[in-house]
């Protein structure tokens, strides 16, 4: 029955969704009901070499197979008159548009002394500056239609840590800023931003070296986080099932959920006088010293097996 559909009707577009997780949500939703903007440039996962056609028409010919409805389209993210054509795309072959999930995304990972400017400018372009121009080609139909939902892709390397990935962790980071930024702004247009955090096994961690047997197991483990377990908390979040949630960030690692903290103030200290350097050596530190958090990465804080 199309009314036990969670988002039927509602027209979607998705970035990246040529593979990996995004290809999953353009599947999901079209199951669920959606009509969708498959978007991918079919580039490499550093976000060099031709871009290629092949992986956005290959997934709405899948969802067209399945009975869906759905458009290919191969601009870049990083692109503003490619991202205003996505949404155009939208407008122009399904009338709408009603949610955007910002998930494309490149990896260029260095360790900091050796990140160049270009490592960091490319990273930062697809996912900052991408989920930027998408999000805005998509707001002033949101506004005039008084509704709408984003979705935009984080990162526990930005969220927690992640050694190398001072370029992609900025970039997360920036995006749960933006998130929020959106919720507060356009709350008063019935609009909502929600952030995602996955872990799943797609070509983007398919680079984890496999020499030792450890290594090996863990990625064999690390295989059971499929793609497709991501798409359920998205296709939600698109749907007015979520009409009430607005502004958080989800984790998603196989088959748990997580609602993920922001920052709050943990520990205060006042002075009357005010303070010194010394006196802050001296006083503030050691009282908030205990509170500190650790330099942890992300698999220290998930350091338990995916379940
Ligand atoms: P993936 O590499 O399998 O898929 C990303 C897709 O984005 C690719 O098909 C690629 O062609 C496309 N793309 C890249 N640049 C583009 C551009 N400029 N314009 C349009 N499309 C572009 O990666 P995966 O794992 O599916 O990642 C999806 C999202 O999830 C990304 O934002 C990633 O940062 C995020 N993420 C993934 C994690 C994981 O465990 N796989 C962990 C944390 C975050």
């Amino acid at each position: 029955m199309a009314s036990s559909k969670i988002v039927d009707g509602k027209v979607v577009l998705v970035t990246g969704a040529g593979r990996g997780i995004g290809r999953d949500i353009a599947l999901l939703a079209a199951s669920e009901g959606a009509k969708v903007v498959v978007n991918d440039l079919g580039g490499s996962v550093d976000g060099e070499g031709g871009g290629s056609s092949g992986p956005a028409s290959d997934v709405v010919k899948e969802i067209k197979a399945a009975g869906g409805q759905a458009v290919a389209n191969t601009d870049s993210v990083s692109d503003p008159a490619g991202a205003e054509r996505m949404v155009r795309q939208a407008v122009e072959a399904f009338g709408r548009i009603d949610g955007v999930v910002n998930n494309a995304g490149i990896l260029r990972d260095r360790i900091f002394h050796r990140m160049s400017a270009l490592d960091w400018e490319q990273v930062i372009g697809v996912h900052l500056m991408g989920s930027f121009y998408v999000a805005k080609a998509a707001a002033q139909h949101f506004r005039e239609q008084q509704s709408g939902a984003y979705v935009h892709f984080t990162s526990t390397s930005g969220l927690i840590g992640n050694v190398g990935q001072a370029n992609y962790a900025a970039a997360k980071l920036g995006i749960v800023g933006m998130s929020k930024s959106i919720a507060l702004d356009m709350r008063r247009f019935n609009v909502r931003s929600n952030c995602v955090s996955p872990f799943a096994w797609s070509r983007m961690i398919g680079t984890i070296p496999t020499e030792t047997e450890d290594q090996k197991a863990r990625v064999e483990r690390m295989k059971q986080m499929t793609t497709a377990k991501i798409a359920p908390m998205v296709v939600y979040l698109l749907s007015d099932a979520a009409k009430e949630v607005t502004g958080q960030i989800f984790a998603v690692r196989m088959n748990e959920i997580y609602l993920m903290s922001q920052p709050r103030p943990i520990r205060s200290v006042h002075s009357a006088e005010g303070w010194t350097p010394q006196a802050i050596a001296d006083t503030a530190i050691p009282a908030m010293r205990k509170s500190f958090l650790p330099l942890d990465v992300s698999a220290d804080v998930f350091n338990w097996e995916p379940i």
